[in-house]
């Protein structure tokens, strides 16, 4: 199938409001792949780290976004042939990733690996921009949100379950200072697309919130 037809339904949303779930419930219930572009940034801000290059120097991190060593398996994400699943989990990590995909060269340089993943049957995309710059055609746009007090709690449980330690204050800290960052920024800010259906799942389950967004595809493509 010619790629520029294959459908994509796209995530966005704050940090920590649950989209990588619901994203890749989606995803599977569809039997569609799954693109999680915050995964990409996490790795180029890896790479950054590991090769002691500083968060500013937009050209060299550009450099690194453009040639990653990536390979996706399922849930497993290798850089340079090393599992860094969980590496990347890291709340270090992810604040290293809301600065450098500040960088407009960074986030040019992930363009074409992001397109890549959109293959037949289908992609379902979770991000910040995936509905309003990657995939601007996308055939269903969901912006989802939860509270903020909801978001520490679940980003609280997800590092513990992964073995990191964590507090709520300064969790609550982290999440604040990245909305805005990923809110102000001028490139690609966080924000819902114009077509996007708003989805708060604070008071929502999972299974709640795939079947929201599953019958709103179907009603789509009706
Ligand atoms: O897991 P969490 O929602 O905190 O973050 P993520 O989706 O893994 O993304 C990490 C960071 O990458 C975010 O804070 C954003 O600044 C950035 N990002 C972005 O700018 N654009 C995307 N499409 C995805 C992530």
């Amino acid at each position: 199938m010619d790629r520029i037809r294959v459908p994509v339904i796209a995530v966005d949303g704050p940090t920590a409001s649950g989209k990588g779930t619901v994203a890749q419930r989606v995803a599977q219930q569809l039997g569609w792949h799954y693109l999680d572009s915050g995964a990409l940034y996490r790795l180029a801000a890896l790479s950054a780290l590991r090769s002691n290059t500083p968060l500013s120097d937009q050209q060299r991190i550009a450099a690194l976004a453009a040639a990653l060593p990536c390979n996706f398996n399922g849930a497993a994400v290798r850089l340079s042939g090393v599992d860094v699943t969980d590496a990347i989990r890291a709340e270090e990590i992810g604040n290293a990733a809301s600065k450098i995909a500040a960088l407009p060269a960074v986030r040019q340089a992930l363009i074409g690996l992001q397109l890549g993943f959109r293959q037949a049957p289908g992609l379902v995309a979770d991000g910040r921009d995936m509905g309003t710059v990657i995939f601007p055609g996308a055939s269903l746009k969901i912006f989802l949100t939860a509270s903020v007090e909801v978001r520490a709690q679940r980003r609280y449980k997800q590092l513990i379950d992964k073995g990191f330690s964590a507090n709520i204050t300064d969790l609550l800290r982290d999440l604040n200072e990245r909305d805005a960052r990923d809110a102000q920024r001028t490139t690609a800010p966080l924000k819902p697309a114009e077509d996007a259906c708003l989805l708060d799942t604070s008071d929502l389950s999972v299974d709640q919130a795939v079947s929201q967004v599953l019958r709103w595809y179907a009603q789509r493509s009706d």
